[in-house]
Protein backbone atom coordinates (compact mmCIF):
# COMPACT_ATOMS: atom_id res chain seq x y z
CA UNK A 1 0.00 0.00 0.00
CA UNK A 2 2.89 2.56 0.98
CA UNK A 3 5.70 1.36 -1.27
CA UNK A 4 7.87 0.51 1.85
CA UNK A 5 8.33 -2.37 4.67
CA UNK A 6 9.41 -0.18 7.60
CA UNK A 7 6.45 1.54 8.44
CA UNK A 8 3.79 0.73 11.18
CA UNK A 9 0.62 0.75 9.63
CA UNK A 10 -1.98 3.01 11.62
CA UNK A 11 -4.39 3.88 9.11
CA UNK A 12 -7.01 1.24 7.77
CA UNK A 13 -10.01 0.90 10.67
CA UNK A 14 -9.56 -2.06 12.14
CA UNK A 15 -8.08 -2.97 15.70
CA UNK A 16 -4.55 -4.48 16.78
CA UNK A 17 -6.27 -6.55 19.60
CA UNK A 18 -7.19 -10.05 19.49
CA UNK A 19 -10.95 -10.66 19.45
CA UNK A 20 -13.34 -11.90 22.66
CA UNK A 21 -12.29 -15.33 22.51
CA UNK A 22 -16.21 -16.31 22.27
CA UNK A 23 -16.34 -15.58 18.77
CA UNK A 24 -13.08 -17.82 17.90
CA UNK A 25 -14.81 -20.19 20.41
CA UNK A 26 -18.30 -20.79 18.48
CA UNK A 27 -16.12 -20.57 15.10
CA UNK A 28 -13.69 -23.32 16.41
CA UNK A 29 -16.79 -25.53 17.89
CA UNK A 30 -18.71 -25.23 14.32
CA UNK A 31 -15.60 -26.53 12.18
CA UNK A 32 -15.61 -29.53 14.21
CA UNK A 33 -18.49 -30.75 12.66
CA UNK A 34 -17.20 -32.08 9.65
CA UNK A 35 -19.97 -30.67 7.37
CA UNK A 36 -19.98 -27.39 5.97
CA UNK A 37 -23.81 -27.30 3.65
CA UNK A 38 -25.87 -24.53 2.77
CA UNK A 39 -26.56 -22.50 5.72
CA UNK A 40 -30.00 -20.87 7.66
CA UNK A 41 -29.14 -17.84 9.53
CA UNK A 42 -31.01 -19.15 13.16
CA UNK A 43 -33.86 -16.58 14.74
CA UNK A 44 -31.76 -16.47 17.69
CA UNK A 45 -29.00 -14.19 15.91
CA UNK A 46 -31.97 -11.57 15.33
CA UNK A 47 -32.84 -11.68 18.69
CA UNK A 48 -29.24 -11.13 19.87
CA UNK A 49 -29.00 -8.51 17.31
CA UNK A 50 -31.83 -6.73 18.66
CA UNK A 51 -31.50 -7.31 21.99
CA UNK A 52 -28.27 -5.23 21.49
CA UNK A 53 -29.87 -2.62 19.91
CA UNK A 54 -31.96 -2.15 22.57
CA UNK A 55 -29.58 -3.14 25.31
CA UNK A 56 -27.06 -0.52 23.94
CA UNK A 57 -28.84 2.03 22.33
CA UNK A 58 -32.26 1.54 23.33
CA UNK A 59 -33.46 1.10 19.55
CA UNK A 60 -36.69 -1.08 19.81
CA UNK A 61 -36.69 -3.07 16.40
CA UNK A 62 -39.19 -5.57 14.90
CA UNK A 63 -37.69 -8.75 12.76
CA UNK A 64 -39.02 -7.73 9.66
CA UNK A 65 -37.29 -3.91 10.01
CA UNK A 66 -34.12 -5.68 9.75
CA UNK A 67 -31.99 -7.89 7.11
CA UNK A 68 -28.51 -8.89 6.47
CA UNK A 69 -26.04 -7.08 4.23
CA UNK A 70 -22.42 -8.71 2.93
CA UNK A 71 -20.89 -4.92 4.77
CA UNK A 72 -22.13 -1.39 4.98
CA UNK A 73 -20.31 -0.15 2.34
CA UNK A 74 -22.37 -2.85 -0.23
CA UNK A 75 -25.44 -1.69 1.40
CA UNK A 76 -24.87 1.80 0.80
CA UNK A 77 -24.49 0.85 -2.61
CA UNK A 78 -27.56 -1.67 -3.18
CA UNK A 79 -29.55 1.52 -1.31
CA UNK A 80 -28.10 3.88 -4.28
CA UNK A 81 -28.87 1.34 -7.10
CA UNK A 82 -32.15 0.81 -5.90
CA UNK A 83 -33.49 4.13 -5.16
CA UNK A 84 -31.80 6.63 -7.15
CA UNK A 85 -31.38 6.64 -10.78
CA UNK A 86 -28.18 7.37 -13.23
CA UNK A 87 -27.82 11.48 -12.92
CA UNK A 88 -29.30 11.80 -9.82
CA UNK A 89 -27.74 13.84 -6.76
CA UNK A 90 -26.78 12.43 -3.19
CA UNK A 91 -25.57 14.56 -0.73
CA UNK A 92 -22.92 13.58 1.53
CA UNK A 93 -21.06 15.97 4.09
CA UNK A 94 -17.15 16.15 3.54
CA UNK A 95 -14.66 15.17 5.56
CA UNK A 96 -16.47 12.31 5.20
CA UNK A 97 -15.28 8.20 4.97
CA UNK A 98 -14.41 8.11 1.40
CA UNK A 99 -16.17 5.18 -0.02
CA UNK A 100 -19.39 7.34 0.03
CA UNK A 101 -18.25 9.51 -3.01
CA UNK A 102 -17.04 6.22 -4.64
CA UNK A 103 -19.85 4.68 -4.42
CA UNK A 104 -21.98 7.89 -5.70
CA UNK A 105 -19.74 8.73 -8.55
CA UNK A 106 -18.73 5.03 -9.73
CA UNK A 107 -22.46 4.12 -10.44
CA UNK A 108 -22.87 7.54 -12.33
CA UNK A 109 -24.78 9.83 -9.69
CA UNK A 110 -23.36 13.57 -8.99
CA UNK A 111 -22.49 14.35 -5.16
CA UNK A 112 -23.18 17.60 -3.23
CA UNK A 113 -22.05 18.45 -1.30
CA UNK A 114 -22.89 20.26 2.63
CA UNK A 115 -19.26 20.31 4.50
CA UNK A 116 -19.13 20.39 7.64
CA UNK A 117 -17.89 23.51 9.80
CA UNK A 118 -15.12 23.53 11.32
CA UNK A 119 -13.82 26.56 13.96
CA UNK A 120 -10.72 25.62 14.28
CA UNK A 121 -11.14 22.94 17.46
CA UNK A 122 -14.80 21.23 16.18
CA UNK A 123 -17.23 20.43 13.70
CA UNK A 124 -20.43 20.69 13.41
CA UNK A 125 -23.25 20.34 10.67
CA UNK A 126 -24.01 23.42 8.97
CA UNK A 127 -27.92 23.16 8.76
CA UNK A 128 -28.72 26.40 7.05
CA UNK A 129 -26.40 25.30 4.19
CA UNK A 130 -27.80 21.87 4.37
CA UNK A 131 -31.52 23.54 3.83
CA UNK A 132 -30.33 25.39 1.27
CA UNK A 133 -28.70 23.38 -1.05
CA UNK A 134 -31.41 20.13 -0.63
CA UNK A 135 -33.96 23.30 -2.01
CA UNK A 136 -31.44 24.73 -4.52
CA UNK A 137 -30.08 20.68 -5.70
CA UNK A 138 -32.74 18.83 -5.40
CA UNK A 139 -30.87 15.90 -3.82
CA UNK A 140 -32.95 12.35 -4.14
CA UNK A 141 -30.46 10.88 -1.22
CA UNK A 142 -28.13 11.82 1.70
CA UNK A 143 -25.32 9.58 2.79
CA UNK A 144 -25.02 10.37 6.95
CA UNK A 145 -22.48 9.49 8.73
CA UNK A 146 -23.56 8.88 12.17
CA UNK A 147 -21.31 8.72 14.43
CA UNK A 148 -19.40 10.72 11.52
CA UNK A 149 -15.64 9.38 10.51
CA UNK A 150 -12.96 10.51 10.67
CA UNK A 151 -13.84 13.20 13.10
CA UNK A 152 -15.42 11.04 15.74
CA UNK A 153 -18.91 13.46 16.58
CA UNK A 154 -21.69 11.61 17.77
CA UNK A 155 -24.51 13.98 16.27
CA UNK A 156 -27.20 15.24 18.92
CA UNK A 157 -30.86 14.34 18.66
CA UNK A 158 -31.58 18.12 17.68
CA UNK A 159 -29.09 17.72 14.72
CA UNK A 160 -30.27 14.42 13.88
CA UNK A 161 -34.01 15.61 13.90
CA UNK A 162 -33.10 18.67 11.99
CA UNK A 163 -31.42 16.86 9.22
CA UNK A 164 -34.75 14.42 8.86
CA UNK A 165 -36.85 17.46 8.67
CA UNK A 166 -35.30 18.98 5.81
CA UNK A 167 -34.69 15.82 3.65
CA UNK A 168 -38.49 14.72 4.83
CA UNK A 169 -39.65 18.11 3.64
CA UNK A 170 -37.76 17.74 0.20
CA UNK A 171 -38.41 13.68 -0.31
CA UNK A 172 -34.64 12.70 0.69
CA UNK A 173 -33.54 9.35 1.75
CA UNK A 174 -31.72 9.53 4.45
CA UNK A 175 -29.01 6.08 4.13
CA UNK A 176 -27.16 6.57 8.11
CA UNK A 177 -24.40 5.00 8.46
CA UNK A 178 -23.92 3.95 11.88
CA UNK A 179 -20.94 1.47 12.21
CA UNK A 180 -18.87 3.34 14.72
CA UNK A 181 -22.25 3.79 17.07
CA UNK A 182 -21.24 1.02 19.44
CA UNK A 183 -17.83 2.98 19.82
CA UNK A 184 -19.02 5.69 22.20
CA UNK A 185 -16.40 6.73 24.40
CA UNK A 186 -16.32 8.40 27.94
CA UNK A 187 -20.23 7.37 28.57
CA UNK A 188 -21.63 9.18 25.62
CA UNK A 189 -24.57 7.63 24.18
CA UNK A 190 -24.87 7.40 20.59
CA UNK A 191 -28.06 8.34 18.95
CA UNK A 192 -29.66 6.24 16.16
CA UNK A 193 -30.73 8.55 13.14
CA UNK A 194 -33.87 6.70 12.99
CA UNK A 195 -34.48 6.96 16.80
CA UNK A 196 -34.25 11.04 16.58
CA UNK A 197 -37.85 11.57 15.51
CA UNK A 198 -40.89 10.61 13.66
CA UNK A 199 -39.52 11.94 10.22
CA UNK A 200 -36.21 10.19 10.50
CA UNK A 201 -38.88 6.72 11.09
CA UNK A 202 -40.55 7.69 7.86
CA UNK A 203 -36.77 8.00 5.33
CA UNK A 204 -34.30 6.67 7.50
CA UNK A 205 -32.40 3.46 6.63
CA UNK A 206 -30.22 2.80 9.36
CA UNK A 207 -26.95 0.63 8.45
CA UNK A 208 -24.84 -1.46 11.12
CA UNK A 209 -22.28 -4.17 11.90
CA UNK A 210 -20.47 -5.60 14.36
CA UNK A 211 -16.98 -5.46 12.50
CA UNK A 212 -15.78 -2.24 14.05
CA UNK A 213 -17.23 -2.78 17.49
CA UNK A 214 -15.83 -6.62 17.85
CA UNK A 215 -13.09 -6.26 15.50
CA UNK A 216 -13.93 -8.87 13.08
CA UNK A 217 -14.28 -7.19 9.67
CA UNK A 218 -13.40 -10.34 8.24
CA UNK A 219 -16.32 -11.92 9.21
CA UNK A 220 -18.71 -9.50 7.19
CA UNK A 221 -21.50 -9.08 9.06
CA UNK A 222 -23.57 -6.14 8.48
CA UNK A 223 -27.48 -5.61 8.65
CA UNK A 224 -29.52 -2.42 7.82
CA UNK A 225 -33.29 -1.16 9.43
CA UNK A 226 -35.58 0.04 7.82
CA UNK A 227 -38.61 1.18 9.82
CA UNK A 228 -41.38 2.43 7.41
CA UNK A 229 -42.98 -0.43 5.73
CA UNK A 230 -43.58 1.77 2.56
CA UNK A 231 -39.90 2.14 2.32
CA UNK A 232 -38.49 -1.68 2.88
CA UNK A 233 -41.31 -3.32 0.99
CA UNK A 234 -39.95 -3.81 -2.37
CA UNK A 235 -36.28 -3.13 -1.39
CA UNK A 236 -36.04 -6.15 1.06
CA UNK A 237 -37.60 -8.28 -1.94
CA UNK A 238 -34.89 -6.89 -4.54
CA UNK A 239 -31.98 -7.85 -1.65
CA UNK A 240 -33.85 -11.00 -0.93
CA UNK A 241 -34.40 -12.36 -4.80
CA UNK A 242 -30.71 -11.10 -5.47
CA UNK A 243 -29.63 -13.15 -2.17
CA UNK A 244 -27.92 -10.30 -1.36
CA UNK A 245 -29.38 -10.24 2.01
CA UNK A 246 -28.98 -14.18 2.38
CA UNK A 247 -26.44 -14.52 5.19
CA UNK A 248 -23.13 -16.51 5.39
CA UNK A 249 -22.36 -19.20 8.14
CA UNK A 250 -19.37 -17.66 9.90
CA UNK A 251 -20.64 -14.11 9.38
CA UNK A 252 -23.75 -15.05 11.59
CA UNK A 253 -22.13 -17.27 14.16
CA UNK A 254 -19.47 -14.68 14.93
CA UNK A 255 -22.18 -11.71 15.36
CA UNK A 256 -24.23 -14.01 17.59
CA UNK A 257 -21.56 -14.61 19.81
CA UNK A 258 -20.26 -10.84 19.31
CA UNK A 259 -23.87 -9.61 20.18
CA UNK A 260 -24.14 -12.37 23.24
CA UNK A 261 -20.87 -12.98 25.27
CA UNK A 262 -18.63 -9.74 23.73
CA UNK A 263 -19.86 -6.51 25.78
CA UNK A 264 -17.30 -6.73 28.64
CA UNK A 265 -14.51 -7.23 25.78
CA UNK A 266 -16.29 -4.37 24.08
CA UNK A 267 -16.41 -2.41 27.50
CA UNK A 268 -12.36 -3.04 28.61
CA UNK A 269 -11.36 -2.36 24.46
CA UNK A 270 -13.18 1.15 24.90
CA UNK A 271 -11.63 2.14 28.33
CA UNK A 272 -8.41 1.12 26.54
CA UNK A 273 -9.37 3.20 23.60
CA UNK A 274 -10.11 6.00 26.26
CA UNK A 275 -6.45 5.73 27.64
CA UNK A 276 -4.97 5.73 24.53
CA UNK A 277 -6.28 9.14 23.31
CA UNK A 278 -6.01 11.12 26.47
CA UNK A 279 -2.37 9.34 26.40
CA UNK A 280 -2.10 10.82 22.73
CA UNK A 281 -3.39 14.39 23.53
CA UNK A 282 -1.38 14.89 26.47
CA UNK A 283 2.01 13.85 24.45
CA UNK A 284 1.46 15.75 21.46
CA UNK A 285 0.11 19.38 23.51
CA UNK A 286 2.99 18.36 25.33
CA UNK A 287 5.66 17.51 22.74
CA UNK A 288 4.63 18.68 19.37
CA UNK A 289 3.00 22.04 19.89
CA UNK A 290 2.12 22.61 16.48
CA UNK A 291 -0.09 19.70 15.90
CA UNK A 292 -3.79 19.51 17.16
CA UNK A 293 -5.74 16.31 17.81
CA UNK A 294 -9.61 16.90 17.76
CA UNK A 295 -10.93 14.75 20.24
CA UNK A 296 -13.54 12.26 19.12
CA UNK A 297 -16.85 11.41 20.79
CA UNK A 298 -16.22 7.73 19.41
CA UNK A 299 -14.41 5.61 18.03
CA UNK A 300 -10.28 4.53 17.86
CA UNK A 301 -9.77 7.35 15.01
CA UNK A 302 -8.00 10.45 15.63
CA UNK A 303 -8.30 13.32 13.25
CA UNK A 304 -5.27 15.11 13.26
CA UNK A 305 -4.64 18.87 12.64
CA UNK A 306 -0.94 19.30 11.04
CA UNK A 307 -1.73 22.45 8.92
CA UNK A 308 0.67 24.43 11.97
CA UNK A 309 3.73 22.50 10.11
CA UNK A 310 2.81 25.05 6.79
CA UNK A 311 3.44 21.81 4.56
CA UNK A 312 1.73 21.06 1.34
CA UNK A 313 0.34 18.00 1.52
CA UNK A 314 2.50 15.95 -0.19
CA UNK A 315 4.81 17.08 1.60
CA UNK A 316 3.43 16.25 5.04
CA UNK A 317 2.17 12.83 4.06
CA UNK A 318 5.91 12.05 2.64
CA UNK A 319 7.09 13.51 6.04
CA UNK A 320 5.06 10.82 7.92
CA UNK A 321 5.92 7.73 5.86
CA UNK A 322 9.79 8.78 5.04
CA UNK A 323 10.51 10.31 8.45
CA UNK A 324 8.44 9.38 10.71
CA UNK A 325 7.61 5.93 8.86
CA UNK A 326 4.09 5.47 9.75
CA UNK A 327 1.04 4.62 7.61
CA UNK A 328 -1.75 7.07 8.26
CA UNK A 329 -4.80 8.15 5.95
CA UNK A 330 -3.77 11.19 4.03
CA UNK A 331 -6.76 13.70 5.02
CA UNK A 332 -7.80 14.76 1.21
CA UNK A 333 -8.90 11.30 1.24
CA UNK A 334 -11.83 12.56 3.12
CA UNK A 335 -12.45 15.22 0.57
CA UNK A 336 -10.67 18.79 -0.13
CA UNK A 337 -11.54 20.26 3.54
CA UNK A 338 -9.26 17.33 4.90
CA UNK A 339 -6.18 19.03 3.33
CA UNK A 340 -3.39 19.17 5.99
CA UNK A 341 -4.84 16.80 8.46
CA UNK A 342 -4.32 12.87 8.44
CA UNK A 343 -5.92 10.45 10.30
CA UNK A 344 -4.46 7.88 12.88
CA UNK A 345 -5.89 5.19 14.89
CA UNK A 346 -4.87 4.42 17.99
CA UNK A 347 -7.03 1.10 18.28
CA UNK A 348 -3.42 -0.69 19.26
CA UNK A 349 -0.96 -0.89 22.41
CA UNK A 350 0.24 1.94 24.37
CA UNK A 351 3.58 0.92 23.21
CA UNK A 352 2.65 1.21 19.39
CA UNK A 353 1.21 4.26 19.93
CA UNK A 354 3.95 6.17 21.98
CA UNK A 355 6.48 4.63 19.21
CA UNK A 356 4.77 6.30 16.70
CA UNK A 357 4.02 9.64 18.10
CA UNK A 358 7.50 9.91 19.36
CA UNK A 359 8.89 8.94 15.90
CA UNK A 360 6.19 12.23 14.40
CA UNK A 361 7.82 14.51 16.82
CA UNK A 362 11.25 13.89 15.61
CA UNK A 363 10.51 14.30 11.78
CA UNK A 364 8.16 16.91 12.63
CA UNK A 365 11.67 18.57 14.35
CA UNK A 366 13.60 17.57 11.69
CA UNK A 367 11.24 19.60 9.08
CA UNK A 368 10.90 22.45 11.41
CA UNK A 369 15.16 22.48 11.66
CA UNK A 370 15.69 22.62 8.22
CA UNK A 371 13.17 25.54 7.39
CA UNK A 372 10.91 23.29 6.29
C1 LIG B 1 -18.10 5.01 8.27
C2 LIG B 1 -17.72 3.65 7.75
N1 LIG B 1 -18.60 2.94 7.03
C3 LIG B 1 -18.31 1.71 6.56
C4 LIG B 1 -17.08 1.15 6.77
C5 LIG B 1 -16.76 -0.19 6.18
O1 LIG B 1 -17.79 -1.07 6.41
P1 LIG B 1 -17.85 -2.47 5.64
O2 LIG B 1 -16.51 -3.07 5.75
O3 LIG B 1 -18.92 -3.20 6.36
O4 LIG B 1 -18.22 -2.14 4.23
C6 LIG B 1 -16.11 1.85 7.51
C7 LIG B 1 -14.77 1.28 7.71
O5 LIG B 1 -13.84 1.95 8.04
C8 LIG B 1 -16.45 3.13 8.01
O6 LIG B 1 -15.57 3.84 8.73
Amino acid sequence: MFGRHDVSPLWVADLDFAVCPDIVNGLRRRLDHPILGYYACPESYWDALADWLSRRHGLKTRREEMTFIPGVVKGIAYCVNFFTQKGDKILIQPPVYYPFRMVIEGNGRQVVENPLKFDGNSYSMDLEHLAETVERERPVMMILCNPHNPIGIQWDSETLAAVAAICRKAGVKVVSDEIHGDLMLNGRRHIPFIDSCDDAREIGIMLGAPSKTFNIPGLVSSWMIIKNPQLRGEFFDWLAVNEFSLPMMASILGAEQAYTHGEQWLDEMLRYIESNIEFALEYVADNIPEVKIIRPQTSFLLWVDFRGLGLCQKALMDMLLDKAHIALNDGTMFGVQGEGFARLNVGCPRSVLADALDHIRKAVESVCDCGK
